[in-house]
């Protein structure tokens, strides 16, 4: 038991995560058996009666309903993209900045919505990147906002050291100042609650294969609806206001659709939207602020476990800053992988040691064994706290 929920019985829903001492969730967690089940289910109507797809389309929206619901959004506000870098050009492209307009990013933070924003320096846009403290909140923006200044683009957990950004701050911010706020959720979603009002973006984008537990190739985008002047990029029959009956293109009608449809292009990955449904009713039972504290238990434990052996955190520590999930370490990532490898604990190699990141099934015993590999081992004193 964890103090939050089962987490035993969650556990037994990850068969991988019987088999290794699985620590990696910031890159992909393992597959659940209730979201295989909703792929077999695709792949076995698809085997044996080809379809129906008005079923498969309607599971579609039933996803986004509760994607919507997830996010605190309307269904309207949710498209279906490919991954977090699809909808961050979505959004960037979708924003109407000309010559000389800038937008502000965090310097270090993920180069796929770094790329999204900088490849707008063909339209004369700037990109100016504010320095990556371990607290950044509207104060530490505010002093870089010109009259050029148009968006803030910025995740609101990072990859590399599980900061937390202040993206409620940051929200607030930009709605003083009239920018338009775009926010990637990809290392925060499923375990950190998010309210897309409360946060006043104008565009979330995140990807599917991490707190979401589906595999890759599934995005989504929320867009504030209340931004009806924000137009897509491209375009295809499915984003159009009036698709027209015959399916004879009609270049009077363009408009775009009054919801988030206008974002989406073509048809649907379909087997992993039906995926996202299941793992959406999987976190909805446990509930995702339940996933955060019992996340932040296990980060709690292993900090003390570290500090015990006098090994370095790389990130923040304090819980109003830090990630739930996300523990960077610094052990020398090319001296330790292959020995946490063979000692079957699969975590990843980052700028500043080694990530560390848990998801709803991971245990202290999970922590435990880390630590005991660690100990065994003994560290050199370029790992030791200062
Ligand atoms: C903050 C963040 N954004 C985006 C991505 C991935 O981008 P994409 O979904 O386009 O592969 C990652 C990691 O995979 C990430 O940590």
């Amino acid at each position: 038991m964890s103090g939050h929920y089962d987490v035993d019985a969650v556990r037994k829903e990850f068969p991988a995560a019987e088999r290794i001492t699985y620590l990696d969730s910031g890159f992909q967690t393992p597959l659940a058996r209730p979201v295989k089940a909703a792929i077999d289910r695709f792949l076995s109507e698809g085997l044996e009666i080809a379809g129906p797809k008005s079923v498969w389309l309607d599971r579609v929206e039933q996803t986004r309903e509760k994607l919507a619901r997830f996010l605190g959004a309307s269904a309207d506000e949710i498209a279906f993209t490919k991954n977090t870098s699809e909808s961050m050009n979505i959004a960037a492209n979708a924003l109407p900045l000309r010559a000389g307009d800038k937008v502000l990013m965090i310097h270090g933070d993920h180069p796929n919505n770094a790329y999204a924003f900088l490849n707008l320096r063909r339209k004369g846009v700037t990109v100016a990147f504010v320095p990556m403290t371990e607290i950044v909140n509207a104060d530490s923006l505010r002093p870089y906002i010109d009259a050029n200044t148009r968006a803030i683009s910025m995740s609101q957990v990072t990859f590399h050291a599980g900061h937390r950004f202040d993206v409620e701050s940051i929200g607030a911010l930009c709605e003083e100042k009239g920018l338009y706020f775009v926010v990637d959720v990809m290392q925060a979603i499923g375990v950190v609650p998010i309210d897309a009002k409360a946060m006043r973006a104008t565009f979330i984008g995140s990807g599917s294969h991490k707190g979401l537990l589906v595999p890759q190739g599934l995005g989504l985008l929320y867009w504030d609806k209340s931004r009806a002047e924000l137009e897509p990029a491209y375009l295809a029959a499915a984003s159009l206001a009036d698709v027209p009956a015959d399916l004879i293109a009609n270049p009077d009608k363009l408009d775009p659709a009054p919801s988030a449809r206008r974002f989406e292009l073509g048809n649907f990955n379909l087997p992993a939207i039906h995926a996202l449904g299941a793992s959406l009713d999987m976190i909805d039972a446990l509930g995702v602020e339940n996933i955060q504290n019992h996340c932040f238990d296990l980060g709690d434990h292993l900090i003390a476990r570290l500090d015990a052996l006098d090994v370095r955190l790389v990130g923040p520590r304090a819980r109003q800053h830090r990630a739930p999930h996300i523990y960077v370490i610094a052990l020398p990532a090319a001296e330790w992988l292959g020995h946490f490898e063979e000692n079957g604990v699969r975590v990843s190699p980052e700028r500043d040691g080694i990530r560390v990141s848990f998801g709803m099934f991971n245990t202290i015993a999970d922590v435990d064994r880390l630590i005991e590999i660690i100990r065994r081992r003994g560290v050199k004193p370029s790992s030791r706290a200062a």
